[in-house]
């Protein structure tokens, strides 16, 4: 044992020693008070993030763009979403005229920004407001969760900021501000029901979409993931975990089940007129609609060895020397990490492409909507990706 640097060892404790530790008042043990939501609207007024999409004090939230700005939110990072805000309300400065884009438009406008299920649900949206609701959205929580691509979650962020409706919604953030406040100790996503309960106990009624947007700031900027700055926090005398000490390990998660790796080929054909070989994927289903270049299908057993004979199929007057490309592509979706490894081929200027797909000029392919696993296998046979250090042919056996 150590005291200042010094051993003290472990002396017998000396009977005077003892009677003057009895007469030392005991240790005072912080209790939390009630948290309260009028300190974090206090905190708000002083501290609040300026976002394009937030209304200033004393403006009207427009719906339009707390519906586009939300539907961006999901999953993305404020500093991902600016960039592509500020271009979508540039092009589309209105929900009629995004009704009226086409859907590839929107799919290329979105390319890079990720889960790409929500730009064609964006559009889709888009459409039903114009042609159920005459162009405005509903103003009631039931009738916005009617619409494409909105969920309870977005469909309070709606209600509340752009309507002042007295709802709260919760997503991550907010998940980690309430369950270090209360100390929930029951693991997501049980504990949601709960979450949302005490949310909603702590929502200030006459300011509720300012409320939403400051448990919001409060989770980006305070009560972050690690080192939160309790010392700063306007609940910073009323959150539990924060007295206990222990706010950083709340939430409460199960252990993560990681899914399997999948492997696959991808195909990069290059004519000598520089246009590249590309299809667009099916409607549904992951990257739906996005471009992409040529692969296999993506498999936990994916053989190398065999992936030529899976490479696009030209006329027979075409030869193809496929050459692999060293590195690997990797790349992590919602449910599963990806490997891709790439061949490339060169071909005449007058191929004709195979069945189902198209030659795009080498120049286009960044207007393509190219999600980002397929941006980084254009950047890999081009000669501009990062490969991963010693990643060569892989042996047979399947991770
Ligand atoms: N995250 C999700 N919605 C948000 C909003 N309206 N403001 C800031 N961050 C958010």
């Amino acid at each position: 044992m150590t005291l200042a640097g010094r051993d003290i060892g472990r002396k017998k404790t000396s009977g005077a020693a003892k009677r003057s530790r009895a007469r030392l008042p005991k240790p005072v043990v912080e209790s939390a008070r009630q948290p309260d939501g009028a300190d974090l609207l206090v905190w708000y007024d002083r501290h609040r993030r300026v976002l394009p999409w937030r209304a200033k004090p004393g403006e009207t939230a427009d719906p339009y763009r707390v519906w586009l700005s939300e539907i961006m939110l999901q999953q993305t990072t404020v500093r991902a979403v600016v960039p592509y805000y500020a271009r979508f309300l540039s092009r589309w400065a209105t929900v009629r005229a995004l009704a009226e884009a086409p859907l590839d438009d929107i799919l290329k406008m979105w390319a890079g920004l990720g889960y790409y299920a929500r730009a064609r649900n964006l559009h889709t949206c888009a459409r039903a407001v114009v042609e159920q609701h005459d162009g405005f959205f509903p103003d009631h929580i039931d009738a916005l969760q009617k619409l494409p691509g909105i969920g309870r979650y977005t469909a309070s962020a709606i209600a509340a900021i752009a309507f002042g409706r007295e709802v709260m919604p919760v997503d991550g953030n907010i998940e980690r501000v309430v369950t270090r406040l209360f100390a929930i100790e029951q693991p997501l996503p049980q504990s949601k029901a709960d979450i949302q309960h005490h949310a909603t106990m702590l929502l200030s009624a006459d300011r509720p979409g300012d409320f939403a947007q400051a448990m919001m700031d409060l989770g980006a900027t305070i009560c972050t993931p690690k080192n939160p700055a309790c010392g700063i926090c306007p609940f910073m005398t009323s959150c539990a975990a924060r007295i206990r000490g222990d706010a950083e390990t709340f939430p409460r998660k199960p252990e993560k089940t990681e899914g399997r790796l999948r492997r696959g080929a991808a195909f990069w054909a290059a004519r000598a007129d520089g246009a590249v070989l590309v299809r667009t994927r099916p409607p549904k289903g992951l990257l739906g609609g996005m471009t992409e270049i040529p692969t296999t299908v993506w498999a936990h057993d994916f053989d190398e060895d065999q992936a030529l004979m899976h490479a696009p199929e030209f006329s027979s007057r075409v030869k193809i020397a496929w050459r692999r490309v060293p590195g690997v592509v990797t790349h992590v979706f919602t449910h599963f990490p990806l490997e891709l490894v790439v061949f490339a081929a060169k071909l005449k200027a007058n191929g004709a492409p195979p069945r189902g797909m198209r030659w795009v000029p080498r120049d286009e392919l960044d207007g393509e909507a190219l999600p980002n696993v397929m941006r980084k296998v254009v950047a890999l046979a081009s000669g501009e990706g990062k490969t991963r250090p010693g990643a060569k042919k892989r042996g047979r056996q399947g991770r």
